[in-house]
C-alpha cells in the first residue's frame, strides 16, 4: 500500500517506442532536420517586436498542446498516447514539434515520470496511480520556437511529491520575477537555489534554461542555482529565455539510459520542473508561454 504522505523510491524502467511520427508536408521544419549534429543558427537574444509576436504564437501553441495532452492524463494512459495528443494539436495548428529529430530524438514531446529528471521518451508504459509526470513541449511555427512544460499528478499523489511540484512551480515564478533589466543572469539561479535550499531539496546543475526564438538552443545559458561569477550576461529588455528549474527530493546525480537521453537520478528519488519562455520589459517580464484559455494543473498551487 502507498504511504499517502511519503513519495515512493522509484524503480521506472524503458518501454517500448511506437513508430516515427508523420508531419504534413505544409508544415515548415527548422533548420536542424536538414542535417545531422547541433542546429546552426544565430540570432541575438534580444528580440524585435515582430519576432515576440511570433514567439508567442508558437508559446501559446506549445502550451495549448501540452494542457490539451495534460486532460487526457490518468491512470492507465501510455506516454505514447500523451505524445500522439500533442504532436496533432501542433499540427493542426500549423506548428512543427521541435523535439522531433531534435539531435536523434525520436518523439515530438518530452515525457519524465517519477524520478526522471527530463528528456523522458514517451513509450508504451501506462501511467500509474501515484505517479507524478512532466510534459515538456516546444513547438515551432513562422520560424520560432516556444518551450514550455508542466507537472500533473496521476490520480491520487502522496503529499511529498505535491509538494515538490508545487514548489518547484514556485521556485519558478521566483526565478522569472528575478530577471529583471540590468542583472546578471546569474540573479536567477540565486533566487531559485535560495528557495530551494529551504526545503532542503536538490538543484540540478547539469540542464539549465536556454535563450530561445529562431533557435530552439540559442548558447545563452540559464543556471538555476548560484554560478555568480559565471554567467554575468546582463538581463535587458526584449530578451527571451526559458526558465526550467528542475528539484529533487534526494541527490542531483543523475544517470542516463543507453536511449542517450533518458536523465534520472542515481538515487531513484523523485525530481519535478517547470517551464516558461519569457520576455524581459522595461518594466518586468510577460510569459510568452501560457495556455490560450488559462488551463491549469492541479500541480501548480494558487500563489
Ligand atoms: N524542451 C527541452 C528543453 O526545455 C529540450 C528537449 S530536447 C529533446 O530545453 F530532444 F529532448 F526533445
Ligand atoms: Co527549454
Ligand atoms: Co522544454
Amino acid at each position: 500500500m502507498m504511504d499517502p504522505h511519503r513519495a515512493p523510491v522509484g524503480n521506472i524502467q524503458p518501454g517500448k517506442l511506437s513508430p516515427i511520427r508523420n508531419v504534413p508536408k505544409h508544415i515548415e521544419r527548422p533548420e536542424y532536420m536538414f542535417h545531422d549534429g547541433p542546429e546552426v543558427v544565430t540570432a541575438s537574444d534580444v528580440k524585435s517586436p515582430e519576432i515576440i509576436e511570433k514567439i508567442r504564437e508558437a508559446g501559446t501553441i506549445a502550451a495549448d498542446a501540452l494542457y490539451t495532452a495534460g486532460d487526457s492524463i490518468k491512470p492507465g494512459v501510455t506516454t505514447d498516447e500523451l505524445d500522439r495528443i500533442a504532436h496533432e494539436y501542433m499540427c493542426d495548428h500549423g506548428a512543427y514539434p521541435s523535439c522531433l529529430g531534435y539531435m536523434g530524438f525520436k518523439k515530438s514531446i518530452c515525457t519524465s515520470v517519477n524520478e526522471v529528471i527530463c528528456h523522458g521518451i514517451p513509450d508504451d508504459r501506462p501511467l500509474e496511480e501515484g505517479d507524478i509526470v512532466n510534459l515538456d513541449v516546444t513547438a515551432y511555427k513562422n520560424g520560432v520556437h516556444g518551450d514550455t512544460n508542466a507537472m500533473f499528478y496521476v490520480g491520487e499523489v502522496d503529499t511529498e511529491s505535491k509538494l515538490l511540484c508545487e514548489r518547484t512551480y514556485t521556485a519558478m515564478m521566483r526565478g522569472i520575477k528575478a530577471a529583471k533589466q540590468g542583472r546578471e543572469i546569474n540573479i536567477i539561479g540565486r533566487v531559485i537555489e535560495s528557495y530551494a535550499k529551504r526545503f532542503n531539496y536538490g538543484v540540478v546543475e547539469d540542464f539549465t534554461g536556454h535563450g530561445v526564438g529562431e533557435a530552439f538552443h540559442s548558447g545563452l545559458i540559464v543556471p538555476h542555482y548560484d554560478t555568480a561569477p559565471l554567467h554575468n550576461d546582463l538581463i535587458e529588455p526584449g530578451m527571451v529565455f526559458t526558465i526550467e528549474p528542475m528539484l529533487t527530493m534526494g541527490a542531483i546525480a543523475w544517470d542516463q539510459w543507453d536511449d542517450d537521453w533518458t536523465v534520472l537520478t542515481k538515487d531513484h528519488g523523485r525530481s519535478a520542473q517547470w517551464e516558461h519562455t519569457i520576455l524581459v520589459k522595461e518594466d518586468g517580464f510577460e510569459i510568452l508561454t501560457l495556455p490560450s484559455q488559462g488551463q491549469k494543473s492541479a500541480a501548480m498551487p494558487e500563489l
